[in-house]
C-alpha cells in the first residue's frame, strides 16, 4: 500500500512538473495521451492496484482516483491557459494596420458590343421603333424560304450556312428571319429592330467573324416610300456619329427587298479626306437596305396593294470599329483583356 501510494505521488509530481513545461496545444495533447491516455503511467498504476492483496485495493484505488482528478484538474486549467496565450497571438498577428492604403477593385464594364447595342437601340427607340428578339436556331422557312429566297435559289450562296439539321434546322445567318415572325404575330402598323447573334460559316478574316452581331429594322404601315426609309437611316447617322454626316445611298440586292440599296456614311475616321481605314475612298459602307418585297408580305398573309415596308440591316461590330478605329473584328471575341479594358 505504502508503495503504491508513493509511486503514484511520484507519478503526480513528475507530471505536473511536465505539464508546466509543455508550451503549446501539441505538446499538451502528447502528455494528456501519455499520462492520462488508456496506455498511459497513471493507467498502469491503476492496473496494478487489481494484484494488491484485497485488503489495501480500496485504499489504494482511493489514492489512484484522487491522483486522476488532480492531474485531470490540471490538465484543464494548462489547456485553457495556452488556447488564450494561442488566441492572443493570433490576434496579435492579425491586426489590421489602418495605416496600409486601399486595394484596388476591378470592376468590370460593358462590352464594346453591347455598348454600341445599347446605342443603336436607344436612338431607334426615340424615333418610335419598339426592340424585339427572335431565336439563334432557326428554321430555313424563316431564314430563308420566307425571305423570297427558295432552296437552290443562287442567292443562297450570299449567306454561308450552318446547318443544325439538315435541311431544315439552321443558325440563322442574319436578323431578318424575326421580319417574318414578327409580322406572323402582329397588324401594320408594325416598327421594330430586332438585335441579335448570326452565324456565318465562313473564314475570318479582319473584317469577317463567324459569329457576330446584327440589328434588324423594320416598318410596315400604308403608304411608306423610299423617302421614309432613307429619312430614318439618315436620322440614325447623324444621332450615330455627328448631325451634318453625309451619307450615300446606291443599289444592291437582296431578295427580301425590291429595290435594294446600301448605305454608306462619310468614313467617321477621316470624315471623308481618305484614309486607311474607308481604302482611301472617304466613305464607308454601314448597311443594306430596301421596300420590303410584296412576295414577303404575302408570305406572313399581309396585302400588298394595301400596305408596305422598308426594312434594313447593320452590323455593330462594324459600327464599333469605325468609332473607336478598331482595325480588326477578331479582336472583340479574343477576351484579350488588354482589349476589352479600354472600353471601361
Ligand atoms: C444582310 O445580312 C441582310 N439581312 C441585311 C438587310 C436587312 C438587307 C434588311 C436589306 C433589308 P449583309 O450580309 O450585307 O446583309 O450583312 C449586313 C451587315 O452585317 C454587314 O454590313 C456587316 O456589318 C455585318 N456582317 C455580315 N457578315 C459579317 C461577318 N461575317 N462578320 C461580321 N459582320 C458581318
Amino acid at each position: 500500500m505504502a508503495d503504491v501510494s508513493g509511486a503514484l505521488g511520484t507519478l503526480t509530481q513528475q507530471a505536473l512538473r511536465e505539464l508546466a513545461d509543455a508550451q503549446d496545444v501539441g505538446a499538451l495533447e502528447e502528455w494528456r495521451t501519455a499520462v492520462l491516455g488508456r496506455n498511459g503511467s497513471l493507467a498502469g498504476h491503476m492496473r496494478a492496484i487489481g494484484q494488491l492483496p484485497p485488503d489495501q485495493r480500496p485504499g489504494a484505488g482511493q489514492a489512484a482516483n484522487a491522483a486522476k482528478r488532480a492531474l485531470e484538474t490540471a490538465y484543464d486549467e494548462r489547456e485553457s491557459q495556452l488556447r488564450s496565450v494561442a488566441l492572443d497571438s493570433q490576434i496579435e498577428a492579425d491586426r489590421i494596420d489602418l495605416t496600409l492604403p486601399a486595394r484596388r477593385l476591378h470592376t468590370g464594364a460593358l462590352h464594346p458590343t453591347t455598348q454600341t447595342l445599347r446605342r443603336i437601340t436607344s436612338i431607334f427607340r426615340d424615333l418610335g421603333f419598339r426592340v424585339t428578339e427572335g431565336p439563334e436556331v432557326e428554321l430555313d422557312w424563316y431564314n430563308f424560304e420566307a425571305l423570297n429566297i427558295p432552296e437552290e435559289h443562287p442567292a443562297r450562296d450570299m449567306w454561308d450556312t450552318f446547318y443544325v439539321n439538315p435541311p431544315s434546322v439552321v443558325m440563322r445567318t442574319h436578323t431578318s428571319p424575326v421580319q417574318i415572325r414578327t409580322m406572323e404575330h402582329s397588324q401594320p402598323p408594325v416598327r421594330v429592330i430586332c438585335p441579335g447573334r448570326c452565324y456565318r460559316y465562313e473564314a475570318q478574316d479582319a473584317s469577317h467573324e463567324w459569329m457576330f452581331y446584327q440589328v434588324e429594322g423594320l416598318a410596315v404601315d400604308q403608304g411608306l416610300t423610299m423617302a421614309d426609309l432613307k429619312g430614318v437611316l439618315v436620322a440614325f447617322a447623324q444621332r450615330m456619329f455627328w448631325p451634318d454626316i453625309q451619307c450615300r445611298f446606291r443599289c444592291d440586292y437582296f431578295p427580301f427587298v425590291e429595290p435594294g440599296m446600301e448605305m454608306s456614311v462619310q468614313c467617321p475616321v477621316c470624315r471623308g479626306s481618305g484614309c486607311r481605314v474607308c481604302k482611301a475612298s472617304g466613305w464607308l459602307e454601314l448597311l443594306g437596305a430596301g421596300m420590303v418585297h410584296p412576295e414577303v408580305l404575302r408570305k406572313v398573309g399581309y396585302d400588298p396593294d394595301a400596305v408596305n415596308g422598308f426594312a434594313f440591316g447593320m452590323g455593330p461590330e462594324s459600327i464599333a470599329m469605325v468609332t473607336h478605329a478598331i482595325d480588326d473584328i477578331r479582336l472583340f471575341y479574343g477576351n484579350d483583356l488588354r482589349f476589352l479594358q479600354q472600353f471601361a
